[in-house]
């Protein structure tokens, strides 16, 4: 289920590539993730029709030409791994606006899924605002107010996209930093977090010794992970992350994704009442910043996408650093 649609992605034998289709035969709307693949083509378990990857249906198995009726098709691009889709106009799909997820194939790493009920901005007003992680991540991160004292700054990265950055002074040290850094030296980490429309975000953490201006003049560890959504309906989201490939690693972050972000995110999805965010004319903090910017660059960008949508109100959406009303 992807926006509120059932869709059938698979992989077309004769090229490799993936084709995207609408999963409702437009004959008497049958699943077709429940048929068989012919040829290049996915037959209908109902009664047989057959539709190319273009979602155009090419063989009625029971007459000699096929009806004139298609399934809707997506553009559809695979990079690192990751499948790309777009719902959108397809004159308008752009590979180009596709983020760089790059840096996972050079990754040994499990790839995993959880799903909230939720929509999928809540997950980047959690992600963008780490100042969450001393009060929902206590009983695994037990930052013990770290987020708090941190430092953070917003940049716009010029590509339409946005970096958060938090610099943690003298943070905790754990067993595996003790091993890195000798009991004098005082330890600084850097977390960025990067957001791309319309929900792509990075996490780079990094471990090391700064200089007097906050510089990371030593790195001694770096990770970087994807956190990535995609909803599945204005209220469901399937939330794709990656993991250290054992099964430790998974369950400690399902510990921390599952077990302390979802119920969160899921009783603010219920306490929102269906109700649009503005519209509750939500509390600002300065920890907020990054996630309120995400929110009006996404906002502009389906305003411009949607024709009737109301543009006149676009430049109160300005992005910038400037108050919110
Ligand atoms: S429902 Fe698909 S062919 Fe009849
Ligand atoms: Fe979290």
């Amino acid at each position: 289920m992807l926006l509120g649609q059932a869709l059938v992605l698979y992989r077309i034998p004769s090229t490799g590539q993936y084709a995207l289709l609408h999963d409702r035969c437009p004959h008497r709307f049958a699943p077709l993730h429940r048929g068989k693949l012919v040829g290049d083509s996915i037959a209908c378990p109902y009664h047989g029709l057959e539709f190319a990857a273009s979602g155009k249906c090419v063989r009625n198995p029971l007459a000699d030409e096929p009806p004139r009726t298609a399934v809707r098709s997506f553009p559809v691009v695979a990079r690192h791994g990751l499948v790309w889709f777009w719902p959108g106009d397809p004159q308008q799909a752009n590979p180009s606006s596709i983020p760089n997820y790059a840096f996972l194939d050079g990754q040994e790493v499990w790839r995993r899924r959880s799903r909230f009920a939720g929509h999928h901005e809540l997950l980047a007003d959690n992600l963008l605002d780490l100042g969450h992680v001393d009060f929902v991540h206590t009983a695994t991160f037990a930052t013990g107010g770290a987020h708090a004292r941190a430092e953070q700054e917003v940049t716009d990265t010029g590509d339409g996209g946005l970096l958060v950055r938090w610099t943690l002074r003298e943070v905790f040290r754990s067993t595996f930093l003790e091993a890195l850094f000798s009991p004098a030296e005082s330890i600084t980490q850097i977390l960025e977090m990067s957001w791309q429309p319309p929900s792509c975000m990075t996490l780079s953490i990094r471990y090391g010794i700064t200089d007097a201006n906050g510089t990371m003049v030593e790195e001694r560890m770096r990770m970087i992970n994807p956190h990535i959504a995609t909803p599945e309906s204005q209220s469901a989201t399937h939330y794709f992350w990656t993991c250290f490939p054992d099964a430790a690693s998974e369950a400690f972050a399902r510990a921390v994704f599952d077990g302390e972000d979802q119920p969160m995110i899921e009783a603010v999805e219920q306490y929102m009442g269906g109700e649009d965010f503005w519209a509750l004319r939500p509390a600002v903090l300065p920890g907020d910043a990054g996630a309120l910017r995400a929110r009006r660059r996404l906002m502009k960008l389906r305003r411009r996408e949607s024709p009737s949508g109301r543009l006149d109100d676009l430049a109160a959406l300005d992005d910038g650093d400037g108050p919110l009303e």
